[in-house]
């Protein structure tokens, strides 16, 4: 394999976060061609996994589609397994047939005629024609059937209405209904027999075209700028389920990542009530807010009940009520918030964020105002 020359290499930054360690004592593989499509693919899992890890509290750390919670994700995993099946009938009927072939028409020593020349055979060829039709024809009606079934067309009135915007690189999360604002993190109630709380989301872009996954919810959906596509889940079961965006949109869409948090209803009510609370006010970090207030921060960010009213990176009002940032590139800690204010690049090189050049007790007053903001 030419290109897989990996060489120790100082990495140029230092980070507070494990998992960059790790990486870092990995050192750096250099690449080319073919291989760098594979290890981009591999990375991907890698990031979700590290971003599984990222969080407390349980979290499907693979989000598998074959694991799914939710109609939309079962109707996908049901249609899967049966063309997964026919394929593999498919596969194995022709594999037996072609071995069959080889070994009973193998030539032979004392076989020194021509075989019989046939021209034709009404039989085979309309069987050959006719089989696959068929094939098709179940493979056509059973994806139709489940588009069908998972196309939102209506949005039932009990459904909680959530809106996404998708911006390089993070996902705002809004709930008009209910007046809440929130990033990265969706929260959404659990969903049981007799008590349904189907979700619906309205998908729109601020930039570019990204797409919305969440693999055991549901499928993707492009979130397209100038469009509002809809799409609907209903988790039957309580967790933190994760997803990412799944459409190449700059730089750092491996890291455009998404964590779906499935509540009890009460839970969630609980949630919703704490995340409508004004922003905190706390006497003892009022030089941070001072330099929240002062800084390009608030171009960019909004904190209810402050001068901070910018729509270009998430709302920060319940900035730790989330455990993850960067879209989940690091863990939501003291630690992390402090570093990525510091170089935001360093957790995400390319993002929008600039590093904010503050001396280390600005950067510290700073840090102490963000964690108030519970
Ligand atoms: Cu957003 Cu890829």
């Amino acid at each position: 394999m030419q290109g897989w020359n990996v060489a120790r290499a100082r990495m140029t930054s230092a980070s507070a976060s494990p998992i960059a360690k790790r990486c870092r004592r990995s050192g750096r593989l250099h690449l080319t061609g073919a291989a760098r499509t594979t290890v981009s693919a591999v990375a991907t899992c890698v990031l979700q996994a590290a971003h599984a890890l990222a969080a407390d509290g349980p979290v499907n750390a693979i989000p598998n589609m074959f694991a799914p919670v939710s109609p939309p994700a079962e109707g996908i995993r049901s249609l899967s397994f049966l063309v997964m099946a026919i394929a593999a009938g498919i596969f194995v009927t022709v594999t037996a047939v072609l071995f069959w072939c080889v070994w009973r028409y193998r030539a032979r020593s004392d076989d020194e005629h021509e075989p019989p020349q046939v021209y034709g055979s009404n039989q085979i060829e309309w069987s050959w024609t006719i089989v696959p039709v068929l094939i098709v024809l179940v493979l056509f009606l059973a994806t139709a059937r489940t588009i069908n079934e998972l196309q939102a067309s209506d949005v039932p009135p009990e459904a909680l209405r959530v809106t996404i915007v998708g911006h390089q690189w993070w996902w705002e999360i809004k709930y008009p209904d209910l007046g809440v604002v929130t990033a990265n993190e969706l929260h959404l109630p659990v969903s049981r027999d007799g008590a349904r709380r189907p979700t619906y989301l309205h998908l729109e872009s601020a930039d570019v075209i990204h797409s919305f996954w969440l693999p055991q919810l549901s499928g993707k959906t492009d979130v397209v700028p100038n469009r509002r596509n809809l799409m609907w889940m209903e988790p039957n079961q309580t967790g933190v389920f994760l997803g990412q965006c799944a459409e190449y949109c700059g730089t750092q869409h491996a890291k455009m990542l998404l964590r779906a948090i499935v509540h009890e209803p009460a839970e969630f009510d609980g949630w919703v009530a704490a995340q409508k609370k004004p922003a905190a006010v706390v006497d003892t970090v009022a030089a941070g807010r001072a330099v929240f207030q002062s800084t390009a921060c608030i171009n960019c960010h909004t904190v209810d009940g402050t001068n901070a009213n910018g729509r270009f990176g998430p709302d920060l009002t319940h900035l730790m009520s989330r455990t993850t940032i960067g879209s989940g590139a690091a863990a939501n800690t003291p630690e992390n918030l402090r570093a990525w204010i510091d170089s935001p690049d360093h957790f995400k090189p390319g993002v929008l964020m600039p590093a904010m050049k503050l001396d280390d007790g600005d950067l510290d007053e700073l840090t102490a105002y963000l964690l108030t903001l519970k």
